[in-house]
């Protein structure tokens, strides 16, 4: 999926400058900023191979303790997007795009793209698949025989005017500087930086070209921020990014202690959010969904009547039969949406029961999330097969009360691969107190 076309809002990109990068690399460790052109120069040379990884790993280093105003963060951002294909959405009407930074038994985009299309905005978007704990809706779609994740550039931007969604695997040149860059870090202790993390996340929205994003920051054991703290500064400097580069964007920050739902696990999380279509869902994953396409409806400029009419569409039938066309549109079968029962689920069952009774304290969302990895579920590695049909039921929300012997969590695997992992994994990650836990909002905070 790419389209080479100009960019939509910042039309002077890629600016450069004569590099020095010794001279970049000292400046930026005695706490000076970059221009534009800079950094522009530094991402450009750097993704062209004439700018070597060790300058880039020592000037990472030197971003990591000295940091970047909001201005450099956006600018390295837009010179991180346009190191690739920009995508040109602006034939199509209110572009809106929604980006997690990652949770367990997150179906959210499975439900809130097609509420969305249904409302009228048109969903064109990139997705990824799932790597280590946290799951990838391409992953989640493919469980539904016959769905394809590939369409050209024609007939993607055709199914996005003429069905209002259209969704696909990401394409290898978005925002290459940012597979660069990420790898980079990986191996210089430098992943856990805010303005890079921010604009690594933000360079492929960007790219992506939808004019309204919104955000959902997960925060908790189960995400990649664990403070809220840490996840509204986060939250703050997408939304500056996305300010900076003339986009709409909103951000939910959101609660990630236990799994989003009751399942985890690719067929059964499809299950999950047709069963949220229907307006049966689970009363967490319903509520998400609706404050995301409230933002989002904010955020494109249609704030009136937004929580109504977000919620109208799944009771009125209209989101799921936007699925319906959705997944008919690429490839899929439109049988294993009006009958969830069809999708495969593995055959084996095991529970995960209460040693004594009380309340359900907790359920972390790591060892769920690392469960379903052990079941064969994800991936350890880019490329590998997954079980599509294998993942984790919680049969109890911390919160509920339970007796000693019941049924707390329930796992689904084939021929027992990795169940012996998967269930010490769980047992460790549930916890049973004789205090009812105080109830945890699921909506953190609103940025933007
Ligand atoms: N997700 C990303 O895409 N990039 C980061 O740096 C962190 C999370």
């Amino acid at each position: 999926m790419a389209s080479t076309q100009p960019p939509q809002s910042q039309p002077s990109f890629p600016q450069t400058a004569a590099l020095n990068v010794p001279d970049l690399i000292g400046r930026k460790r005695d706490g000076e900023t970059h221009s534009v052109a800079e950094l522009g120069a530094l991402i450009g040379g750097y993704v062209r191979g004439e700018v070597p990884d060790y300058q880039v790993a020592a000037w990472l280093m030197a971003v990591y303790f000295r940091g970047m105003t909001p201005q450099e963060t956006g600018d390295l951002t837009l010179s991180m997007a346009h190191t690739g294909d920009m995508l040109d959405l602006s034939s199509l009407p209110h572009t809106v795009d929604k980006h997690s930074t990652g949770g367990v038994g997150d179906k959210t985009s499975l439900v809130l793209t097609p509420m969305l299309s249904a409302l009228g905005l048109t969903v064109a978007k990139m997705s990824g698949r799932g790597l280590a704990h946290t799951g990838g809706t391409i992953d989640k779609l493919e469980s539904i025989p016959g769905w394809k994740s590939e369409l050209s550039d024609e007939a993607f931007l055709k199914q996005a005017r003429e069905v209002g969604l259209a969704l696909v695997g990401q394409s290898k040149n978005l925002a290459p500087a940012d597979g660069l860059l990420y790898a980079l870090r990986d191996v210089t202790a430098t992943v856990d930086c805010l303005p890079l993390i921010a604009s690594s996340i933000m360079s492929k929205k960007l790219a992506s070209g939808a004019q309204t994003i919104v955000l959902d920051v997960k925060v908790g054991a189960g995400a990649f921020m664990k403070t809220v703290a840490d996840g509204e500064e986060l939250a703050r400097a997408m939304v500056e990014i996305g300010r900076h580069a003339g986009r709409n964007v909103r951000a939910v920050l959101t609660d990630m202690q236990a799994p989003l739902g009751r399942l985890a696990g690719n067929s059964l999380e499809v299950k999950e959010a047709l069963a949220t279509l229907r307006g049966q869902g689970p009363q967490d994953l319903h509520e998400l969904c609706i404050e995301l396409a409230v933002e989002a409806l904010t955020a494109a400029g249609f704030p009136d009547n937004a929580r109504a009419r977000a919620e109208a569409t799944l009771h009125d039938g209209s989101a799921l039969s936007k699925f319906r066309a959705f997944v008919e549109a690429q490839g899929g079968d439109g049988r294993y949406v009006d009958d969830p029962g069809l999708l495969d689920v593995a055959p084996g069952r095991a529970d995960v029961t209460a040693q004594a009774g009380g309340f359900l304290s907790a359920i972390d969302a790591l060892s769920v999330g690392r469960a379903v990895l052990a079941l064969g579920g994800g991936r350890e590695r880019k490329g590998e097969a997954i079980d599509h049909g294998v993942g984790v039921e919680l049969l109890v929300k911390p919160g509920e009360a339970v007796m000693a012997g019941q049924p707390l969590l329930r796992v689904y695997h084939r021929q027992e691969r990795g169940l012996a992992r998967a269930l010490e994994l769980l047992s460790a990650g549930v916890s049973v107190g004789s205090v009812a836990p105080e109830a945890a909002p699921l909506i953190l905070g609103r940025i933007g």
